[in-house]
């Protein structure tokens, strides 16, 4: 029987957590109640106890709990705090561990999936964005809560998801787990940044999220990851083999010496397709009124890869601002791809440094499939389904 953990905070929602339990009992999967201290105000560990069998575990040194953190990290297929309070966000973002919930996040390897619910303004409040962010780009799931009537007596953002959509999200990533295994993935990611001078580049505005989040989600998938990074911000998924590279010749170097390897590619980096033809050691200075920059085209990794294909799984992306289908095919034929997935990068709201997305996949045999608009997360998931079915008619 599959056994998930969940974290209990002090939120007027509490109530809702014992829905959840039930659901995750009607799927057949045990769960492990952690409460906050402050939680216990809210409602006894009594109810929680009397609906899971199990005890409670609220503070770290009582009983066997002072180790219990290390061996029910290893049972569990899940980690969800729902309600999950502005406090616990902080802390889980800040690395604070300072009760047996917080510190157990820190021992756990499974996904981990958080449901916030708060008053509008500590929701909406900066320090809890950049928290959530932070999270977020570790890898934690986010389940944002819901608009509607909030326990102060106003309207807006912070309710607690609905227990069932909490539910199916987490199954659906339990679900995920082994699909992938014995598999290697190789994942590029992010801009790549071709040097003018000492301290200037020309790049673009990928920002690795999308390529970072497949990593993960073939990760969970059981998958081996090699993650082919340009200059991002994020951090790369704890499992993930991880290579930086500036260059698109840098990026080319360490994707041909990995490729072998590798069962799966998904070029996901927006790659230059030109650099300067000359890089100056020093800072240019500023003495002509005009100056010119000669660009050089790069080589197309992708392509290169699709001239010696072999048995691999070749997934590309294509990057368009308009004739999406039409341009994608082109760029499927040209590279010998298995799978294009087409990204609008014109909008503002998804793609590019967005959290969200929105895609096109055509496959080898012409099937088009468009999603809606996503969260990243979600995209991949959506993604690596189609992956794995390709898989199967190999
Ligand atoms: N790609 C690559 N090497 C390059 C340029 C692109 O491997 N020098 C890969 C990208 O990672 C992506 C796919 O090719 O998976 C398509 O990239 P895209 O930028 O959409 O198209 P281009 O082939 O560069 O063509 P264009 O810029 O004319 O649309």
């Amino acid at each position: 029987m599959r056994k998930i953990a969940l974290g209990i905070c002090s939120s007027i929602s509490i109530y809702k957590s014992a829905e959840i339990i039930r659901e995750f009992q009607k799927k057949d999967i045990k769960v492990r109640v952690i409460m906050t201290r402050n939680a216990t105000e809210f409602i006894q560990p009594l109810l929680f106890e009397a609906l899971t069998g199990e005890k409670v575990i609220v503070d770290q040194f009582k009983n066997s709990a002072g180790i219990e953190h290390i061996s029910l990290a290893n049972e569990i297929s899940l980690l969800l705090i729902a309600p999950a309070t502005a406090n616990i966000i902080g802390k889980l973002a800040n690395g604070i561990a300072d009760d047996f919930l917080s510190t157990f996040y820190l021992a756990v390897k499974c996904p981990v999936v958080i449901a916030p619910s708060m008053n509008e303004n500590m929701y909406l409040n900066p320090i809890t964005q950049e928290n959530l962010r932070k999270l977020k780009s570790l890898g934690v799931i986010i389940i944002e809560p819901e608009v509607g009537e909030l326990a102060c007596g106003v309207k807006g953002i912070g309710r607690l998801a609905e227990p069932a959509k909490i539910v199916e999200e987490c199954i659906s990533l339990m679900e995920r787990k082994d699909s992938l295994r014995g598999k290697k993935i190789l994942i590029t990611a992010g801009p790549t940044q071709e040097k003018i001078d000492a301290v200037r580049f020309i790049s673009n505005k990928s920002s690795g999220k999308m390529g970072y989040s497949l990593a993960r989600e073939a990760l969970w998938r059981g998958g081996e990851v090699i993650l082919i990074s340009g200059p991002t911000f994020l951090q790369p998924p704890n499992k993930a083999q991880v290579i930086k590279v500036n260059s698109a010749l840098e990026m080319r170097e360490q994707v041909i010496k990995n490729y072998k390897a590798a069962d799966i590619v998904i070029m996901c980096a927006a790659v230059a397709d030109y650099r300067p033809s000359k890089t100056y050691k020093t800072k240019i200075k500023k003495e002509d009124e005009k100056i010119n920059i000669e660009l050089i085209r790069n080589p197309d990794i992708l392509e290169e890869l699709g001239r010696k294909k072999g048995d691999k799984l070749l997934i590309g992306f294509a990057a368009e601002t308009g004739n999406f289908i039409e341009n994608a095919k082109k760029k499927m034929k040209k590279k010998n791809l298995d799978l294009v997935i087409v990204n609008d990068v014109s909008k503002e709201n998804i793609g590019f440094g967005s959290d969200y997305n929105q895609v096109i996949l055509i496959d080898k045999k012409g099937e088009i499939e468009k999603t809606k608009i996503l969260s990243k997360v979600e995209i991949s998931k959506i993604i690596f389904d189609k992956i794995e079915k390709l898989l199967n008619e190999i």
